[in-house]
């Protein structure tokens, strides 16, 4: 079992040195907490998988410091890419590029292209920056939750959910809860103009206005596997409906204009939209730890942030 540790400047870079060491390192970023692997070690790559029980064949994105490490790992990147990165990192945008030699098929799922992603936390970007300087390249790391369920958003979700399938030697670092909450937007950057796979904070608006294109959203039959893009994904074990016809101890999650419905156990009452996306997931982790089978959901109006987070609840309330 692994232990969580304070992210102190020590701490940190024994976490650089267990990454570089084969071992996997829970870490926060602003959007959620990610299960981190040394990207170019295929046996530590393929241990996120067997302890989130993860399909092969899903690719993970990979983290790194700064934009002057982007063609590492991807090549012929389109100019609006570049403007992308320059605009929106360190931040919650992941861009799918082609990639370089560097990303091999355990990175990719054997695709030729890769994910890459700044994280915009303090913590990321000194783990990065310190494994960096023993040699490595890139951190490959999903959500560091169980294939399907709630990312998490504190390393107290990370333990509750992945502790017993980590070895002593992996660490979790402590950074607070994410900032966001919700997954980083994902762009594919493939094409001659930039089509969104997964919503999140970075939105549509912003893409086209830093890119001066037309953004496309999700195509509907992409040839592209990105697990984040099954309908039914992101789900607590308590069944989400989108509903304010609550019964007496169901799980109700709603703005906080709306009131509590009678008999109602109020899991999330968010004044803002950042705050719905920052609550969300962990309300409903609060769901299942309270054995409440059944949340009432009132998503929230508005582009933008909003659409992001209507996406999840309509993925935690399709399975
Ligand atoms: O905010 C985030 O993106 C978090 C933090 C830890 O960075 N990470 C995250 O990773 O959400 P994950 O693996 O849980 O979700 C990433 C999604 C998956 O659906 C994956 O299939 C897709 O991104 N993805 C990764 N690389 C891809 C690629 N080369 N092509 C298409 N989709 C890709
Ligand atoms: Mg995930």
């Amino acid at each position: 079992m692994p232990v969580i540790s304070n992210c102190t400047p020590n701490a940190i870079s024994v976490a650089a040195k267990a990454l570089k060491e084969g071992n996997l390192v829970a870490f926060p970023t602003e959007t959620v907490y990610g299960l981190g692997a040394d990207a170019t070690n295929i046996t530590a790559v393929k241990r996120i998988y067997s302890v989130k029980a993860r399909p092969i064949g899903h690719p993970v994105i990979v983290h790194i410091s700064s934009i002057n490490r982007l063609d590492k790992w991807s090549e012929e990147i389109p100019k609006y890419a570049i403007k992308l990165a320059e605009d929106f990192w360190p931040g919650p945008i992941t861009l799918i590029l082609r990639r370089s030699k560097l990303a091999k098929n355990f990175i990719t799922g054997g695709q030729d292209n890769v994910g890459l992603r700044v994280p915009n936390h303090r913590v990321a970007l000194e783990l990065l920056e310190s494994f960096e300087k023993l040699g490595g390249i890139g951190i490959a790391a999903p959500s560091a939750n169980k294939f399907g369920a709630v990312s998490p958003t504190t390393a107290k979700a990370v333990f509750r959910e992945l502790s017993s399938y980590l070895d002593l030697k992996d660490l979790i670092l402590d950074g607070g809860k994410c900032s966001v909450g919700i997954e980083s937007t994902i762009v594919d950057c493939t094409r001659n103009f930039p089509v969104i796979l997964r919503p999140g904070a970075i939105t549509t608006e912003m893409i086209q206005h830093s890119s001066n294109l037309k953004v496309m959203s999700r195509l509907k039959k992409i040839s592209i596997k990105a697990s984040g893009l099954l309908d039914s994904h992101y789900a607590p074990l308590a069944k989400v409906i989108e509903s304010s016809d609550v019964e007496i101890g169901e799980g109700f999650i709603a703005m906080s204009t709306i009131d509590t419905p009678y008999g109602a156990i109020r899991l999330a009452s968010p004044r803002c939209i950042q705050q719905y996306a920052r609550d969300l997931y962990s309300a409903f982790r609060d769901a299942d730890i309270q054995g409440i089978t059944s949340i009432k959901i009132i998503p929230p109006d508005g582009p933008g942030l909003a659409e992001a987070i209507r996406d999840r609840i309509h993925k935690a309330s399709s399975s």
